[in-house]
């Protein structure tokens, strides 16, 4: 096989490239050589996707099986590189996510649930995509990129849709920031409850999938977390105490009483996510066609082990992870005094 990979240097292209070395492909990738660095043994073409000459310059080097579109946040973008490849390709993967679903969190998902509204030349400093919410943005455009690619690459077209993706080198650093908080020990705020099931995925799982779909030449879309009953918050946050073989204890925190303190949830407790919808994401389709997820403590010590390695690509989100320890004492401290639970 022939792939080439539209970036493929920081989470998910790197694991894409690094499996598909492994099986043997040839990998191509293409970015700016900016930010990240190439995977050993891929061959490396630089260019700015922006850029139409960079465009050009990139197809007259094809052809490929299949191109992987990891990391396109706007559908002009996606459009312009399906534009740039459809006769040196054969097959287009996107990536997108299940926030391009309407009514996810607040809603269940699957596969045929409306999406966000979008255009194919829909930018996020449009006034309509400004209007929205900011964290229905990134779904709306997501959603015009998929119909972009759609558009030119038709029944060619693969799409994944996953859901929280974590494992090693994951830049966002949701489970880092869990992982650093459990080092630190003593009491952890732990919100709301240990039975809630959770549905994260394994970049390698997600990555394998990928490559199965483009090796035996499918195409469609998949929702990607996974399955229901697979772990439940109470696994990770105890998963992370023990990997790093740390001295804590959880206390579990009313989920309202959290909100009602104002702790914003996803990012200063990362995973912990209430609307109803959030956990609730069908990726049976997926499963049947392979998809396969290691267990949860697995992603926990592989993603401890790497943050020890090696520091995590420079992303501005990282920043958002994590309750600042005085605020999570003091919340200890006050559900205490709410709750008559034991806290040091
Ligand atoms: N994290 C989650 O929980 C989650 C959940 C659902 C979906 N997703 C989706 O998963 C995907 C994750 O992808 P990733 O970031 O891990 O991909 P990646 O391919 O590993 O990294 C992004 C790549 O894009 C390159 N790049 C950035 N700007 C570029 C430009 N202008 N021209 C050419 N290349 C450029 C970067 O290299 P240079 O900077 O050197 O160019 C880098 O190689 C995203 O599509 C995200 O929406 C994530």
């Amino acid at each position: 096989m022939r792939l080439l990979l539209i970036g493929g240097t920081w989470f998910l292209g790197r694991v894409l490239a690094e499996s598909a070395l492994q099986r043997g492909w040839s990998v191509t990738c293409f970015n700016r050589g900016k930010t990240g660095r190439d995977v050993p043994g891929v061959r490396s073409i630089r260019g700015d996707r922006f850029d139409p000459a960079s465009l050009d310059a990139l197809a007259a080097q094809g052809g490929w099986d299949a191109v992987i579109d990891t990391s396109v946040y706007e559908p002009p973008e996606a459009a312009s590189m399906a534009q740039a490849l459809r006769s040196v390709a054969a097959r287009y993967a996107l990536v997108s996510t299940v926030s391009a679903y309407r009514h996810w969190p607040e809603q269940p998902c699957e596969e045929a649930s409306p999406l966000w509204p979008s255009r194919p030349d829909a930018r996020e400093s449009d006034p309509d995509v400004q209007a929205l919410p900011r964290p229905f943005r990134y779904g709306t455009l997501k959603s015009g990129c998929e119909q972009a690619v759609l558009d030119v690459f038709g029944d060619d077209t693969l799409i994944v849709r996953p859901g929280v993706i974590l494992g090693p080198h994951e830049y966002v650093g949701r489970l880092q920031a869990l992982l650093r908080r459990a080092k630190r020990g003593g009491q952890i705020l732990a919100a709301g409850s240990p039975d809630q099931p959770i549905q994260p995925v394994d970049v390698r799982d997600l990555a394998a999938f990928l490559l199965d779909q483009l090796a035996t030449g499918r195409t469609g879309t998949y929702n990607i977390t996974a399955p229901s009953g697979h772990a439940t918050y109470g696994d990770l946050l105890t998963g992370c105490v023990t990997a790093v073989g740390a001295d804590a204890e959880l206390v579990w925190v009313d989920a309202q009483w959290l909100l009602d303190q104002g702790v914003k949830e996803w990012t200063q407790l990362p995973l912990w996510r209430t609307p109803q919808g959030t956990w609730r994401v069908d990726s049976r389709k997926a499963q049947q066609a392979g998809l396969r997820c290691r267990p949860l403590t697995e992603t926990i010590i592989d993603t401890w082990r790497a943050l020890q390695a090696e520091p995590l690509v420079d992303h501005e989100r990282q920043r958002e992870h994590g309750l600042p320890a005085e605020q999570e004492r003091e919340l200890l401290q006050a559900w205490q005094a709410a709750s008559g639970a034991s806290v040091c």
